[in-house]
């Protein structure tokens, strides 16, 4: 058992303290928002994350787990993890303000032979400059740690419990002992590496991912011009054990904290130390684009939107997490806003107050059966599990008209169609109902898309 800090209490840090007290081992987290901490205290995760609340209480019970929100005059922590937040600027250049931050506060207090192990998502070099903060604090025997998180929000507590791998940079071999034994109870493999590498090796696999939807959605637009089924062929694909089958969902791009900080940091910083990243930039800009086809999809079914009236299923930026940071969801409720159109967006679990800040003057319905009256079409924006369930005849009865584009490829398309609705996809031109005259009735049973 170790004794273990944790500074930073958002979903990577409060996730790493309850994950590791869980495991074994006696962690003290930090976080100066009082009232984040007010709430991790009780047993209350401030994000939407299974599982989460459960270890929290259980940890907190066992007195292994505690929360704070100063710092100790002495942190008496063996290995002190950094999981502050680092947001990016427009251009990419991360802000390591916080990272700075703590690093300077904690240096002056930690053991002379402490461990620092950055888990925040920072660029590339930042161990040396930690290294160089903690060193120029008289601290000479403190040792740095990179060990990048790949927590996936909604899943976060299952990801770190049970990881693909674990990363770990260091030049110092005693430190990557002592780090990797913290992982002792789990069944992983521990990659070592020097501390630049592991940095890297966040960023690539972050992009990566962020490549494969791309691609995805680029073979969307493909198999709508040619006549093919985007889902089928990513099915197709998966199978090859090569290419592997995850993250070849085609729909609206990707969003979040994260794939859009970290492709537009990692373009920064080759862009910076003079190499050219054009694949990294087309990824990101077929990113953009995405956005843009499901609203030609609505435009397509209804012509001009002005004055139009839609109901947006979903606003967080995938299913399974409150998060709206960067949704694509919510991008397109605002490019049909500037398009005219009267919006009135539904999610399950975001709340209202946070819709209404994020997009001021956006009406927010509690179900989707009132959402849905009047409209003209729905617009189904994030994969929310619930969504396979949605009571469609009921949503078609209060409808004004019945475009559905679902800009997920989520539902069955033939109960949608069956519902009433002209249903319409990404990627899937012959799952697409037929064309609606502006009356709501179906007028021709033209397929959209051409066949070759
Ligand atoms: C991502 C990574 O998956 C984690 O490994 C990493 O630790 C984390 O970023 C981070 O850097 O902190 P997360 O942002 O929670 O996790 O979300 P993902 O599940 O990766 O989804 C990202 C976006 O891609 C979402 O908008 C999702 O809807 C979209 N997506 C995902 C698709 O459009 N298609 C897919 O097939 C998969």
């Amino acid at each position: 058992m170790a004794e273990l800090a944790v500074i930073g209490c958002g979903y990577v840090g409060a996730v790493t303290a309850a994950c590791f007290a869980h495991l074994g081992h006696r962690v003290q987290a930090i976080d100066l928002n009082r009232d984040r901490v007010s709430l991790l205290r009780d047993g209350q995760s401030p994000i939407h994350e299974p599982g989460l609340e459960t270890i929290l209480r259980q940890q907190i019970q066992s007195g292994r787990l505690r929360f704070d929100s100063s710092y100790p005059d002495r942190l008496d922590a063996e290995i002190i993890f950094i999981a502050v937040d680092t947001p990016g600027s427009a251009e990419g250049a991360a802000d390591l303000g916080a990272v700075r931050a703590a690093v300077g506060t904690i240096a002056s207090r930690v053991a002379p032979d402490a461990i620092i192990v950055n888990k925040s998502t920072v660029p590339v070099g930042t161990g040396e400059l930690v290294e160089e903060l903690v060193h120029g604090a008289g601290i000479y025997a403190a040792r740095v740690v990179s060990n990048p998180e790949f927590l996936r929000e909604g899943s976060a507590v299952e990801d770190f419990l049970r990881p693909d791998r674990v990363i770990l940079g260091s030049s110092d071999e005693d430190a990557l002992d002592s780090v990797a034994s913290l992982y002792e109870g789990i069944d992983t493999t521990i990659v070592r590496v020097d501390m630049r590498t592991a940095e890297t090796i966040k960023y690539a696999s972050n992009a990566f991912l962020a490549t494969k939807i791309s691609f995805i959605n680029e073979m969307a637009a493909v198999c709508e011009s040619l006549g093919a089924d985007v889902t089928a062929v990513a099915h197709g694909m998966g199978l090859d054990s090569r290419i592997g089958g995850q993250f070849l969902s085609a729909g609206l791009g990707w969003g979040g904290n994260c794939f859009p900080k970290d492709v537009r940091a990692l373009a920064h910083m080759a862009a910076v130390h003079g190499t050219h990243p054009q694949l990294l930039r087309s990824v990101m800009a077929i990113n953009a684009d995405q956005r843009l086809r499901a609203i030609q999809k609505v435009r397509s079914a209804l012509g001009s939107l002005n004055g139009m009236r839609l109901l947006v299923l979903g606003a967080a930026f995938k299913g399974g997490t409150d998060d709206i940071r960067q949704s694509p969801a919510l991008e397109v409720v605002r490019l049909l806003l500037i398009e005219g159109a009267h919006v009135v967006v539904y999610d399950p679990v975001v709340r209202e107050d946070d819709l209404i800040e994020a997009l001021p003057g956006v009406n927010t319905c509690t179900d989707v059966v009132s959402g849905a009256t009047g409209v003209d079409g729905i617009i189904l924006a994030t994969d929310w599990l619930e969504f396979r369930d949605l009571p469609l005849d009921r949503m078609r009865a209060v409808a004004h008209r019945g475009v559905f584009v679902d800009a997920r490829n989520f539902l069955d398309p033939v109960t949608v169609r069956r519902a009433g609705f002209h249903y319409l996809c990404l990627g899937r031109p012959r799952a697409e109902g037929p064309a609606i005259d502006c009356q709501g009735f179906p007028s021709s049973p033209v397929l959209s898309g051409s066949l070759v």
